[in-house]
């Protein structure tokens, strides 16, 4: 019975028949609105935010190419699903589209918004029966997108992104694998009450801290200070540690944004010209992320811009320029903000968060510096000789 409405079902995908309607531009996000495609009604249902990517491309050229592809037509999501039917053994999927053409790298925050308002529209709402969520994304610009919608994600459910380096026509294409990973991941109980999560290459990783490392190979989002949060056996996830959230991650309401203010990045490096801190506000920035050498130590050209765009009320973070570690800030409060690990991209999105949220300068400095603050400048730590006697 089950076997044969999943061949009838994965026929159908191969006969390109609508069995079942597709969600497009315009939809509702009311959850009973979702049409579920399923094997067998006894399953969790886990919705697809689908902004596209290398999970749903192709080359036209060869088994081989990982380089040239998105010129030959990608799966469609109900095609990756009837090529990866296991997934109807664990899961009912239901597939919102999100407009994202050209690449990941052309994208803004406008993406993430609208995936958070859907993600806690259908799945926090009190009455809703939907266990999880997982995003297909460009892996360009993932983290960015993910760290939008994890931050602004008002319940414990698993939400999971994911997407691919190779194309669907690789040799051994890894976006359906991962796929298989992250629906695994969005039915596990165990996801729950972790934040956002990463299913990659048979990892899982915080969304909070994760980074594309490198640039071409599927072993490229990594948490590299925080490491992996748990590996995929035989395609069920497996957790080294119990729930927990990262430290310091913040809520913002967004259901009501569709604008952010500017925020813009400088990456510092021996002669840094600190005048395009000021042309980035001119040019209408509302606060700046610069990069800063060592433990996020702006030059002293940048240093003077940051204490006088402050004095303007533009709020500068400072973030670590290598790939891990952070800024610490010092024992007093300063013109310059210091991120607690979070990074670049990271950091940018959560000022122009609070920005949005009407945050102080000084909330601004809590939001990024607290959990720094908690831990090295706690009275339980003495270390009253930083303040002097
Ligand atoms: C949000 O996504 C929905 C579903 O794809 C789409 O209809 C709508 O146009 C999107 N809104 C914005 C502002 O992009
Ligand atoms: C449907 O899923 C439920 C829950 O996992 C399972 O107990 C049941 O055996 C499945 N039914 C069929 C026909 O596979
Ligand atoms: C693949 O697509 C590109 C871009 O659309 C086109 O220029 C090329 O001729 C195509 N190659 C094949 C073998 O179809
Ligand atoms: C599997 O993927 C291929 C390539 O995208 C597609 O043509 C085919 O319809 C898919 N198979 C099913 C059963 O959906
Ligand atoms: C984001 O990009 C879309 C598509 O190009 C555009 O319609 C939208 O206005 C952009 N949003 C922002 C905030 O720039
Ligand atoms: C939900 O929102 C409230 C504030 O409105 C916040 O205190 C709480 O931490 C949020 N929960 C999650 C899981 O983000
Ligand atoms: C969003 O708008 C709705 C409808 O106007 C309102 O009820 C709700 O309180 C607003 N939420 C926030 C966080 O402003």
């Amino acid at each position: 019975m089950a076997l044969r409405s999943l061949s009838a079902a994965v026929k159908a995908i191969a006969l390109g028949v609508t069995l079942w309607p597709i969600a497009q531009g315009g939809c509702t996000s009311d959850p009973s609105e979702l049409v579920w495609i399923s094997t067998n009604s006894s399953l969790p249902k886990v919705v697809i935010y689908s902004a596209g990517g290398t999970i749903l491309s192709a080359s036209n050229y060869s088994r081989l190419d990982n380089v040239n592809y998105g010129s030959g037509v990608g799966p469609t999501p109900e095609q990756l699903i009837g090529n990866v039917s296991e997934v109807l053994n664990v899961a009912q999927l239901a597939v919102v589209r999100f407009p994202a053409s050209g690449g990941s790298s052309g994208l803004n925050s406008s993406l993430y918004l609208n995936i958070s308002q859907y993600a806690n529209r259908q799945l926090c709402s009190e009455d809703s029966d939907i266990v999880g969520a997982i995003m297909f994304h460009g892996t360009n610009t993932l983290e960015e997108t993910a760290f939008g919608v994890d931050v602004s994600f008002n319940c414990s459910k698993p939400f999971i992104a994911t997407g691919a380096m190779r194309p669907d026509t690789y040799v051994s294409p890894d976006g359906r694998s991962n796929f298989f990973q992250a629906v695994a991941a969005a039915v596990a109980p165990s996801s729950r009450d972790r934040g956002g999560l990463i299913a990659f290459n048979d990892r899982l990783t915080s969304i909070y801290y994760s980074t594309k490392l490198n640039a071409n190979t599927p072993d490229t989002f990594k948490a590299l200070e925080q490491g992996n949060l748990g590996a995929f056996l035989g395609g069920q996830p497996y957790y080294f540690f119990g729930p927990s959230y990262p430290t310091g991650r913040p809520y913002f309401d967004v259901s009501n944004t569709t604008q952010l203010p500017s925020v813009i990045i400088l990456y510092g490096h021996q002669g840094f010209d600190a005048s395009l801190m000021y042309s980035a506000v001119a040019n209408g920035a509302k606060g700046l992320v610069v990069l800063g050498p060592g433990a996020a130590q702006l030059s002293p050209s940048a240093r003077a811009a940051a204490t006088e765009l402050y004095k303007q009320g533009i709020p500068t973070i400072a973030v670590a320029r290598p790939v891990t570690g952070t800024g610490v800030p010092g024992p007093n409060p300063g013109p310059v903000f210091f991120s607690s690990y979070v990074g670049a991209e990271q950091s940018r999105i959560m000022l122009q968060l609070a920005i949005n949220a009407g945050y102080s300068l000084d909330e601004i400095r809590d939001l990024f510096e607290s959990p720094l603050r908690d831990a090295v400048y706690a009275p339980s730590a003495n270390q009253e000789w930083y303040y002097g006697t």
